[in-house]
């Protein structure tokens, strides 16, 4: 089986990641990394527990990672996300105390080594943890065989959310973004230009009644709807996280091109802006995969199936 870490900072759309990714049964997850980003790291850390209690899979180690970007304070996103990261959908669940101590960025050195040309990193945070790992160890660009990360937008300019050209993930630590695309590491961006696509509305939802993640997908996605409707109109949860999954298991559910791609880290307008050079204009060896299309009501579809035969 593919041996996959999975970065989160859990966050609504990082639990629903989680259980895709679980319960679609064709991922070897060696372990779960969590970084601060949408709640503070302890946070992060203890709903990703809670939602691998509610799979059933608590054998998976969760390994904490950084506790806020590398240069700038941390901005969190409550209001998408609800007070305590997952909509308060897990308030009674009790967990147990952590097992795991070893830091995020050197648990994915250590993989990456005795695993070479083997693994695949999925960040669905912020990429503090990975900038971290390639500053440790500047060798796995060459041992880890792909990224695939969901953040930024390159063509819907003025589409962003956390500033009108920014995404959350990049915003949130843009320095880290900036070592990652320029490490040598095989990236593919799973922006919002395509996430934004993969809204999962009530009557989707509905489809799941009667099954085990019903009440918890509700339940779950209550403010990041309500959110979406009154900030863009459409009440439903974009599936930007579940989408790296996705794309993992299917390969044809998305359209890539690789371009040259930086990051913005100066301008206090455009901090976190992916700018793509979709015309070549800086002569740089193309270093990003970006998605320039998606399948998404098939990926829907095929989420929501993974989910109801659980
Ligand atoms: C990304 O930001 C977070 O709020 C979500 O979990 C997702 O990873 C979307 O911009
Ligand atoms: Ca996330």
């Amino acid at each position: 089986m593919n041996k996959v870490i999975l970065d989160v900072d859990t966050g609504v759309d990082d639990a629903l990641a989680i259980i895709y990714g679980i319960e679609s049964k064709k991922i070897d997850f060696l372990g779960i990394t969590t970084v601060s980003g949408n709640v503070p790291l302890d946070m992060t850390e203890k709903n990703t527990r809670k939602v691998l209690k509610l799979i059933g899979r608590e054998d998976i180690n969760v390994y904490p990672g950084a506790d806020r970007p590398l240069l700038r304070e941390a901005e969190y996103e409550y209001r998408v996300h609800g007070s305590d990261g997952i909509g308060n959908a897990l308030d009674d669940m009790e967990i147990e105390h952590a097992k795991e101590e070893q830091f995020a960025p050197d648990f994915i050195v250590e993989q990456a080594k005795k695993y070479k040309g083997e693994l695949t990193l999925i960040m669905v945070g912020p990429l503090t943890n990975l900038a971290l790992a390639l500053r440790k160890e500047p060798k796995i660009a060459g041992w880890i065989k792909e990224v695939i990360v969901m953040g930024g937008l390159v063509s819907k300019a003025g589409k962003g959310n956390s500033l009108p050209n920014s995404e959350f993930n990049i915003y949130a630590d843009a320095e880290a973004a900036a070592i990652v695309f320029h490490s040598g590491l095989e990236v593919t961006l799973v922006s919002l230009d395509v996430t934004l696509q993969t809204y999962m509305k009530l009557e989707h939802i509905e489809e799941l009644k009667g099954t085990k993640y019903y009440d918890f997908v509700l339940n779950s996605t209550e403010v990041f709807r309500s959110f979406s409707k009154k900030r863009y109109g459409t009440n439903g949860c974009a599936l930007h996280d579940p989408l790296t999954i996705g794309y993992f298991l299917d390969r044809s559910y998305i359209e890539t091109e690789k371009y040259f791609v930086d990051v913005e880290t100066l301008s206090s307008l455009g901090y976190g802006q992916t700018i793509c050079d979709f015309r070549n204009l800086w002569e740089k060896e193309p270093n990003v995969n970006i998605c320039v299309n998606v399948d998404a009501e098939r990926f829907i579809q095929d989420f929501i199936n993974i989910l109801k035969q659980a």
